[in-house]
């Protein structure tokens, strides 16, 4: 989704500015733009679709390109296609330019009033009536500040926007509803960005903005307002993480780099919340003990990855932890009528805790009576941990890859310690606490492990690059893993994967087996082993082509048709976590050899911040 940096400095912003964008591209987008004011008090703009790239060679071959003011946007196309008149920065009348990420729902109206007045549209973006609006707006007010906060009165959607203008040439307006905005305190200078990987480079001190807020920044102060213009001091924070967490390093890819941080993010995930044999009762804060004491079922909402880890924790919670739970894609929860059940806990999951969607049907399911919350998530200044009563982060360090990946196993450890902690209050036994926390423990070594399946995968990848289409299968936990497997590889290699649940397969999917789809299966050594074995027989006795990833106990043999990847054997609870790892490097190598942009898969983003 689009990323904006902007900031405002005692001398030249603009290198600032395009090493932020880089750090944002990440996100996914498909334009990139900046505008400065310099020295002759002018608004100086460069546009360009592509990469930044493209945008850094326009700026640095003219060299009239320099301001200590300036703002900048990497732009994911919603309304109107990814061009250059389309790109961030809009400027209306030379006086104003702005950069905005979100969706603004009345820009049609904004627009038909707009024109009345007067203005003239160079864009087909729902972008372009804000500037105009501010500029409209400046005519009556009696600053940019106040401007922006007449302006936002008068915006139906979600946005973040930064604004400067030429008649005020030392002052940054920015705010903020419903998409992420971070301030970045600096000596005599100030940035803001949409997430703090962009200004690591020159801070680690934070503000962030809630919605409603709109702020006016110079290079020396910062002042806040909330939406009822009211001033506010929001708390500085500062970040754990420093510039080397989102280098790349000795990795051709943020992906592989991420799949190889796995043992590390797994030990990071446990660390201070586990004693002994036991999941330590402070690990979901103080107030978690009363909630969790009341609590009799919940109810998951995620996206994507996210929706399979909870797919996975439904197993889980209902076998160890003996509390009846629904999963709902986000997307859906937030548009039906539910039953809303007494002392049920909502788990939202996410990774950036900004996706749009999650967040929204986290608010939907306040608003209709659930009463409890907790957020799973890998940033801990985001609006779903806001948003929620109870927080419990993955420590899985900053994910850069579209695909996501330490992201779901970390999410799968923390879920885990949620059914130790429902657990415990339920029908958990201390056997199966101490069983379920050995496990856990052990899991930084057996990633490692797994981790070695990566050259035989490498050769295995071969089969698959020229293949059109491939089937995932799993059971029980594994379904979702296989689920998981499947959306891995769809979303950077481009070929369509689709999961069943193994015993699905005579009911339809079974008609699509032929030697051109390969079917991989994922098969554990567990009670639905043998269901599992005759469900691939189906697949063979129709001449498909599998490649198994099996634990060696369940006597897979290579044979024509058959290649066996043995993943070495681990306990069931923590035997998904384990075999999504080769799923993964499957995505990955095939991806290599298919040269598509493994980090910046075409028409995705990393955090999805539009609905
Ligand atoms: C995963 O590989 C995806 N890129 C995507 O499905 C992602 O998991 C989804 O958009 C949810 O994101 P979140 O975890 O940040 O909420």
């Amino acid at each position: 989704m689009c990323g904006i940096i902007a900031g405002v400095s005692g001398h030249d912003v603009t290198g600032t500015l395009l090493e932020g964008l880089k750090r944002l591209e990440y996100r996914g987008y498909d334009s990139a733009g900046l505008a400065l004011i310099d020295e002759q008090g002018e608004i100086l703009r460069k546009r360009s679709t592509g990469r930044v790239k493209a945008l850094q060679d326009e700026v640095t071959s003219d060299v009239r390109v320099r301001g200590n003011i300036g703002i900048a946007h990497t732009r994911w196309a919603t309304h109107g296609k990814p061009t250059k008149q389309n790109a961030h920065p809009h400027i209306c009348n030379e006086t104003v330019a702005l950069v905005h990420n979100g969706i603004i729902e009345n820009h049609e109206a904004l627009r038909a009033s707009q024109e009345k007045m007067g203005y003239r549209f160079t864009s087909n973006t729902d972008t372009e009536v804000i500037v105009h609006q501010v500029h409209s707006n400046l005519e009556h007010s009696a600053d940019l500040f106040s401007a922006l906060q007449q302006t936002i009165k008068e915006l139906e959607g979600a946005y973040s926007l930064a604004v400067i203008s030429n008649l005020e040439p030392d002052c940054l307006v920015v705010a903020r509803q419903g998409s992420p905005l971070v301030i970045g305190l600096c000596e005599g200078e100030n940035f803001i960005a949409s997430d703090v990987a962009a200004l690591l480079t020159k801070t680690r001190e934070f503000i962030f903005l809630e919605d409603g807020d709109v702020a006016c920044i110079t290079a020396d102060n910062v002042r806040i307002v909330d939406t009822n213009g009211k001033q506010v001091d929001r708390q500085v924070h500062h970040s754990r993480l420093n510039s080397d967490s989102v280098e790349l390093g000795e990795y051709r890819h943020y992906m592989l780099k991420e799949i190889y941080e796995q043992p590390t993010a797994a030990a990071d995930t446990l660390e201070g919340r586990l004693s002994g044999n036991r999941l330590l009762a402070a690990t979901f804060g103080h107030e978690a003990d009363e909630i969790f004491d009341s609590i009799t079922s919940v109810q998951i909402i995620a996206c994507g990855t996210s929706y399979h880890a909870g797919l996975v924790a439904r197993h889980w919670l209902e076998e160890f932890a003996g509390v009846a739970t629904s999963v709902e894609v986000a997307s859906e929860f937030r548009y039906r009528s539910h039953v809303v059940p007494e002392n049920c806990l909502v788990i939202s999951i996410s990774q950036s805790g900004e996706t749009a969607d999650t967040l929204a049907a986290l608010k939907y399911a306040k608003e209709i009576g659930f009463q409890h919350s907790l957020c799973i998530c890998n940033v801990a200044e985001s609006s779903l941990t806001r948003e929620s009563d109870m927080v419990l982060l993955t420590h899985a360090g900053p994910e850069i890859g579209v695909a996501s990946t330490k992201a779901f196993t970390t999410q799968l450890i923390a879920l885990m310690q949620v059914v130790i902690a429902l657990g415990q209050r339920n029908s958990m036994t201390h056997e199966q606490e101490e069983r379920i926390v050995r496990e856990l423990r052990s899991l930084p070594v057996k990633i490692a492990e797994a981790l070695e399946l990566d050259t035989e995968i490498t050769v295995i990848a071969e089969k698959f690059a020229h293949k059109k289409h491939a089937l995932f299968l799993g059971r029980g936990t594994h379904f979702p893993i296989a689920m998981e497997g499947a959306l891995k590889l769809k979303e950077i290699s481009y070929i369509h994967a689709e999961a069943y649940p193994a015993g699905e397969l005579k009911h339809g999917p079974l008609a699509l087996i032929d030697n051109e789809v390969p079917v991989i299966a994922v098969a554990p050594n567990n009670e639905l082993l043998q269901k599992l074995k005759s469900n691939i027989q189906e697949v063979r006795a129709r001449g498909g082509e599998l490649i198994v990833f099996a634990d060696p106990a369940t006597g897979f043999k290579e044979k024509d048709g058959l290649t066996v990847i043995e993943v070495a054997p681990v306990d069931d609870i923590i035997a998904p976590i384990i075999f999504t790892i080769p799923l993964q490097l499957l995505a990955y190598r095939v991806a290599l050899i298919k040269g598509t942009d493994v980090d910046k898969p075409r028409n995705l983003a990393k955090s999805v911040t539009v609905e």
